[in-house]
């Protein structure tokens, strides 16, 4: 059911018809076809700071941030300038470059649990790989995910619990035969007990434990400090690996990343793999992951595990990443985005409670997430049970007020450098319209 008012987006609408003949759902990732919260997905002409204009030339003002990428805003004249000078030099030669280097440098620089990393070209293709990488590191083939945590679209992640502790997941997609799924271990998120019967019953079978440590495909799920430490003990006891999915935290709830806030709550804390994407390609296809050195020299063409990319490493891609790991480490960056970001999560809280509407909001650096509910969930079956309607007509009333959150429920929001206090003041007008009784 949608709330908008169809003759507002006749451009879009029309788009949106034509994309419908060539592309599978008019999209190239589910989630823009607006399904989740009805209505006519918004086809963007182009972007310049905080703003997104779509086709019939409105201008909204952007949470989504490529979903994640664009912690700059959109634009940043020092990245535009890095990717200009890269695009002439040559969009991609199938051969190293210095600039990769620098950019593995930058990410180990900033991230002490990693000493080399790999880059590839999604986020997809990095946790695929991580996983390849922690079963040829352990020699083993079991792995542990928990529900809620999305880490791309590899056949062996596509799965939802089965109906006990004892018994492996179900896939989740068509296409992905249960065989594939059978050593996939789909556990509750922050249940403690549960991660320690798995790895009682099945520990010396388990190669890693895969997490989002804050689980932003659930919109914004924070890991309990206990619950990381634990799993840290119980992978460290059982020998196997654990694996921190930052493909959307990385870079984004701080330039250590998520670990660097578990480490300062668990002494020493360390992850054994981290995934990331998103940030640290500024907007371009570029992902990676990295370990210790030990566990990287099992890649091929050192070691028995294989992985490749045609384009991983792209000349281009890494500039617009590495121009924005400069900008990002500047003195004080996350300090003033992490203010930018509680202030409108506040704004938001404050302008539901005058409206007196259940409302609950969370923030760590440039990422945020609100739920319809008087707390915060703690894991997937909670936040199921936020109100949905609720959520979805308040997404169309603010995409009508200029105001673009994610058009879903279970997805995190993103603020950037680029939000002024203006647009952060005019969303906390928008919301309070948007919550006045009608
Ligand atoms: C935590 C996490 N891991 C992995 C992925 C997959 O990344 P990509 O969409 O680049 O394949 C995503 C995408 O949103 C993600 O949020």
């Amino acid at each position: 059911m949608s709330t908008e008012n169809p003759s507002q987006n006749r451009r879009n609408a029309g788009l949106f018809e034509r994309a419908q003949q060539s592309i599978p759902g008019g999209v190239n990732s589910p989630v823009r076809a607006f399904r989740a919260v009805g209505g006519t997905p918004r086809f963007i002409a182009r972007a310049e700071g905080a703003y997104m204009w779509d086709a019939e030339g409105t201008r909204y003002i952007d949470y989504i941030g490529s979903w994640g990428p664009m912690i700059l805003g959109h634009g940043h004249p020092a990245v535009l300038d890095a990717v200009l000078k890269a695009a002439h030099d040559g969009f991609s030669f199938g051969a190293p470059t210095e600039r990769e280097v620098e950019l593995a440098e930058e990410i180990i620089r900033h991230v002490p649990s990693i000493e080399q990393v790999r880059l590839v070209s999604s986020g997809t293709e990095a946790g695929m790989s991580a996983i390849r990488l922690a079963r040829g590191a352990t020699g083993r083939s079991k792995i542990v995910k928990f529900e809620g945590c999305y880490h791309g679209h590899a056949d062996a992640l596509l799965v939802k619990a089965g109906s006990g502790l004892a018994t492996f997941g179900h896939p989740t997609s068509a296409g992905v035969p249960q065989e594939v799924v059978q050593h996939t271990l789909v556990l509750a998120y922050n249940d403690v007990a549960q991660i320690e019967e798995a790895f009682r019953t099945q520990g010396n079978e388990i190669a890693c434990v895969m997490i989002e440590p804050i689980a932003g495909n659930m919109n914004f799920v924070r890991a309990s400090v206990p619950f990381v430490k634990r799993i840290r003990e119980l992978c460290d006891q059982y020998g196997a690996l654990f694996v921190f999915d930052e493909v959307m935290t990385g870079f984004r709830v701080a330039l250590g990343s998520a670990q660097s806030l578990y480490a300062k709550a668990i002494p020493g804390f360390r992850p054994d793999i981290s995934v990331f994407g998103k940030v640290i390609g500024g907007g371009m296809p570029l992902a990676a992951f990295g370990a210790g050195r030990k566990v990287m020299q099992q890649l091929a063409p050192l070691g028995p595990v294989y992985q490749a990319g045609t384009l991983s490493g792209n000349p281009v891609a890494t500039a617009c990443g590495l121009a924005t790991l400069k900008e990002i480490a500047k003195p004080g960056f996350y300090e003033a985005l992490a203010d930018k970001t509680q202030r409108l999560v506040r704004g938001l809280a404050g302008a539901a409670e005058a409206a007196g509407v259940p409302f609950a909001v969370d923030s760590e650096g440039g990422m945020f997430g609100f739920f319809f509910g008087s707390q915060l969930p703690q894991n997937y079956p909670e936040v199921l049970a936020t109100d949905q309607p609720r959520f979805n007509r308040f997404f169309h009333q603010m995409l009508d007020r200029g105001v673009y959150f994610a058009p879903a429920l279970y997805e995190a929001g993103f603020v950037s450098a680029a939000h002024s206090e203006a647009d952060l003041a005019d969303t906390v007008a928008a919301a309070r319209s948007a919550f006045a009784p009608a």
